[in-house]
C-alpha cells in the first residue's frame, strides 16, 4: 500500500451512477479502480454458494476473511470479478446478491475485515474508489470526494435499462420499491451509514448525460493530476 496516492471517493446511493463515472474518471486520469460494493456483493454470492446464513454474523466474518476476490480490469467496462477463482461477474449484478450485499454489509464483522484490502488498492498512480464508505471511513484523508446523487426514481430506471440490457427480467415498480429500502438499510444503519463526508462535493446527475458528469468531477482536480493522465 502507498498512503501517498491521490484518492479520488465517489460515493452515493444505488443507481446514481457510480460505477459508470469512477471507471470512466480513473480511465481519463490512468488511475486503479476500486468497485468496493463488488466485495459486498462477492461475500453474498458465496454465503450463497456454501449455504451460510445471513443471520450468522461470526460465519460471515470467517467467510469475509477467507474468501480471495480478485479484479481482472475491462476498461471503462465492468472488471471481471473471480470469487475463489470463479467468474462470478453476471451473478454479483443480480438483485438477489444486491439484496445479500446489503444485508452483510450491515455487519460491522464484516465491514471491519474489509478495510485493509480496500485500502491495499491505493497505489500510484492514484485510486478512484467508488462505495458508500469512501471518503467517511476508508479514505478519510482522500484528497478529492464526491457523493452522488440522483432521484430514486432516475435511479430505478437506469438500473431497468442495464438490467434488462442483460436480458435480466424486472419491473420498474420493483426496483423502485428495492432502491428505496436499501437506501433506507444503508442510511439507518449503525456502523457505515451512507452519508456525505464533510468535505465532499455534492453532485447531482438528475437529467444530466453522462459525459457532462464526468467532466463536471474531472473539474474539481486541480489541472495538473488531470494533465497526469493517459488521455489527455
Ligand atoms: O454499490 P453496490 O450496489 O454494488 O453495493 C452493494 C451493497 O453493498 C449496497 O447495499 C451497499 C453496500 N456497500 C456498502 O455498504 N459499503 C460500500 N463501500 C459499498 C457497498
Amino acid at each position: 500500500m502507498s498512503p501517498n496516492a491521490p484518492v479520488l471517493t465517489i460515493d452515493g446511493p444505488s443507481g446514481a451512477g457510480k460505477g459508470t463515472l469512477s471507471r470512466r474518471v480513473a480511465g481519463r486520469l490512468g488511475w486503479h479502480y476500486l468497485d468496493s460494493g463488488a466485495l459486498y456483493r462477492a461475500i453474498g454470492v458465496a454465503a450463497g454458494w456454501e449455504g451460510i446464513d445471513l443471520a450468522d454474523p461470526e460465519a460471515l466474518r470467517r467467510l469475509a476473511s477467507r474468501t480471495e476476490i480478485r479484479f481482472e480490469s475491462l476498461g471503462e467496462e465492468e472488471p471481471r470479478v473471480l470469487v475463489d477463482g470463479v467468474d462470478a461477474t453476471s451473478e454479483l449484478r443480480t438483485e438477489t446478491a444486491g439484496a445479500a450485499a446489503s444485508a452483510i454489509a450491515a455487519l460491522p464483522e464484516v465491514r471491519e475485515v474489509l478495510v485493509g484490502r480496500q485500502r491495499a488498492f491505493r497505489r500510484p498512480p492514484g485510486l478512484v474508489a467508488d462505495g458508500r464508505d469512501m471518503g467517511t471511513v476508508i479514505f478519510p484523508d482522500a484528497e478529492y470526494k464526491v457523493f452522488l446523487t440522483a432521484s430514486a426514481e432516475e435511479r430505478a430506471h437506469r438500473r431497468f435499462k442495464q438490467l434488462r440490457d442483460k436480458g435480466i427480467e424486472v419491473t420498474l415498480d420493483g426496483l423502485l420499491r428495492e432502491i428505496l429500502a436499501r437506501d433506507a438499510r444503508d442510511a439507518q444503519r449503525p456502523v457505515a451509514p451512507l452519508k456525505p463526508a464533510p468535505d465532499a462535493v455534492t453532485v447531482d446527475t438528475t437529467g444530466v448525460p453522462i459525459d457532462a458528469v464526468v467532466e463536471r468531477v474531472l473539474s474539481l482536480l486541480p489541472e495538473s493530476v488531470r494533465r497526469g493522465g493517459p488521455q489527455t
